[in-house]
């Protein structure tokens, strides 16, 4: 061995009670979009929201299919539909719940390797780091940037 290399993610976990309005107001919207998914194979429903920079606030949430790979994660769903809307808006933060069988998780909902490369795409496309959000019933894991969920990432800067 040459060297070793180590690395440390940071993650705060938060009561609900402690986090800004904002965040609450994001929160909230992600626990309300797990009602709208379509899920109907896993039952699992996962609700997303993101806040853009201008202050939209948007919502989305995982859509399955019988042929399963061709869902879609709620992550993805919303990032998606909010870049499409608003290409020019950074996305300044993300919150995401998911809720099995009539009960959100009693563990902090964290995106798919999928989904976090699909976040670090939206990180660099914008040059701002994204908090965010995991809810759980118990406490919310914060990470202010996808980088903390993603390390020895993938990125563009890699194909130049
Ligand atoms: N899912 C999400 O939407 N987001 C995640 O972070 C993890 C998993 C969805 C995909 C699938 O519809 C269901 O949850 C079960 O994996």
């Amino acid at each position: 061995m040459i060297k070793e290399i180590n690395l440390s993610t940071k993650i705060a976990v938060y009561l609900l009670e402690e986090c800004s309005d904002k965040e609450k107001k994001l929160i909230e919207a992600a626990k309300n979009a797990t009602q709208r998914a379509y899920a109907p194979y896993s039952e699992f429903s996962v609700g997303a929201a993101v806040l853009l920079e201008n202050g939209e606030v948007f919502s989305g949430n995982n859509q399955e299919n019988a042929a399963y790979p061709s869902g879609l994660c709620a992550e993805r769903t919303t990032i998606f539909f909010a870049n499409a809307a608003f290409p020019q808006e950074k996305v300044v933060a993300m919150a995401i719940a998911a809720c099995h069988k009539g009960n959100y998780t009693s563990d902090a909902i964290t995106p798919c390797g999928a989904c976090r490369q699909v976040l670090l795409e939206t990180e660099n496309r914008f040059r701002s780091p994204m908090k965010i959000l995991m809810y759980s019933e118990k406490g919310i894991y914060v990470a202010n940037s996808i980088r903390e969920l993603l390390p020895l990432s993938f990125g563009d800067e890699m194909l130049k």
